[in-house]
């Protein structure tokens, strides 16, 4: 793929597709505006360079419809207040009104294009409205990490059809940080896997268990894993049809020599509720009514020594329910000895990334990516649609 900085901007019609899909309160405003920040740097660079800007992006989920409470709206005006310079919101991503407004944009100057997955066609990569989101532009960016994993018209499509297209810097850090980690990393390579569903990481864990040194299991997932080995885990969430193979994976990584962490101890309570009784107990000992909701003490100490040497650190998911203060301690302290450690330390997926952030150690991370489906996927070593439209992973200068 190419990057945007071989590329002549003076005067042409960039589309820049990004992921403003950012986290709002129930007014609709942005509690973090992480993902607008990380794109400063390529809208700025399409502005000094006299483009002419047309930014798009989608929000949630709106299943094909106009939903006002998704609206860019809220957007506009940080992005605005974020680049000192009002950013203009259309009503639509096409059709003759927005054709005229972008038609109309001087150099440097830009337009913001309303939710893109208010059009079904978006989500379904209808080559029609790939062809008119095309037709806006003399030139295609994708700094849109975050959503590269999907086949959909603003970003897969549309990078087929316009004349120029080339990765923004987001998206090209992201890669490079990802590739650092896991293609050519610092050894001992230690991954660090938690969240709540092992059905949704088995493709990630696969792939993993042919690059890492050691691997870290924590959170529900790693319910299924004591289960295989015939730990009674109680009333705690465990995933029956993949006890078997959790435990087929457990036993490869250990005949393939990689060491294998799973929780020796456990914060258990009766019910989710952020006053329900609690206690810790070793995960031999789990009461029959009662759930595994966090890592112990024990177990933040075992795994804090097992990344204590780690040259490269990959983690993604937390160690429990860490949104209740009562469940949140094994996910936190994993953000300090993460945080602690000297390696490369590379972090993915929304939950992690808030546990970060509440923690205050964003800068003692090395890089916390922007994506979470994305970032999973390439864990699971497979491309990117997004990317693999732009020409792949490699840089082409
Ligand atoms: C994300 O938040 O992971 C991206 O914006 C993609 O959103 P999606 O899962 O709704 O496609």
């Amino acid at each position: 793929m190419r990057s945007i900085k071989e590329l002549n901007l003076e005067g042409k019609r960039v589309l820049v597709r990004v992921d403003f899909n950012v986290p709002l309160d129930e007014h609709q405003n942005i509690t973090d505006d992480t993902r607008i920040r990380e794109v400063l740097p390529t809208l700025r660079y399409i502005l000094d360079h006299k483009g002419r800007l047309v930014i798009m992006s989608h929000m949630g989920r709106p299943k094909g419809k106009r939903v006002e409470e998704l609206s860019l709206a809220p957007v506009a005006k940080r992005l605005g207040r974020l680049l000192e310079q009002e950013v203009d919101l259309a009503a639509g991503c096409v059709g003759p009104e927005v054709e005229d407004r972008v038609g109309k944009l001087g150099e440097a100057e830009m337009i913001l294009l309303e939710n893109l997955r208010f059009y079904p066609e978006e989500e379904k990569n209808d080559p029609q409205f790939a062809k008119k989101l095309a037709n806006l532009a003399d030139v295609y960016i994708n700094d849109a990490f975050a959503v590269s994993h999907r086949a959909h018209a603003s970003v897969e499509g549309v990078a087929r059809n316009c004349a120029e297209a080339a990765a923004g810097f987001l998206l090209i850090k992201e890669l490079k940080y990802f590739k650092e980690a896991l293609e050519n990393p610092r050894r001992p390579l230690v991954a660090i896997i938690g969240g709540a569903k092992v059905s949704s990481k088995f493709g990630a864990l696969e792939n993993l268990l042919s690059r890492v040194d050691k691997l870290i299991i924590g959170g529900a997932m790693a319910n299924s894993f004591l289960k295989s080995m015939g730990f009674d885990l109680g009333r705690s969430k465990v995933e029956d049809e993949l006890v078997e193979a959790a435990g087929e994976l457990r036993q490869r990584a250990i005949r393939e020599g990689i060491k294998f962490y799973l929780p020796v101890d456990v914060v258990v309570a009766r019910e989710v509720d952020p006053k329900a009784e609690t206690k810790i107990v070793p995960v031999q000992e789990i009461p029959a009514d009662w759930m595994a909701l966090d890592i112990g003490p024990a177990t933040s100490r075992l795994f804090a020594e097992a990344i204590y040497n780690a040259k490269t650190i990959v983690w993604n998911g937390p160690m429990g329910m860490f949104e209740i203060d009562a469940f949140s301690r094994g996910t936190v302290s994993m953000v300090y000895s993460v945080a602690d450690s000297y390696a490369l330390s590379i972090v993915g997926g929304g939950d992690t990334d808030v546990a970060i952030h509440s923690t205050g150690q964003t800068d003692r991370i090395s890089y916390i990516s922007t994506g979470g489906g994305a970032f999973l996927q390439l864990l699971e070593g497979k491309p990117l649609s997004g990317v693999e439209a732009l020409g792949g992973t490699e840089i082409v200068e």
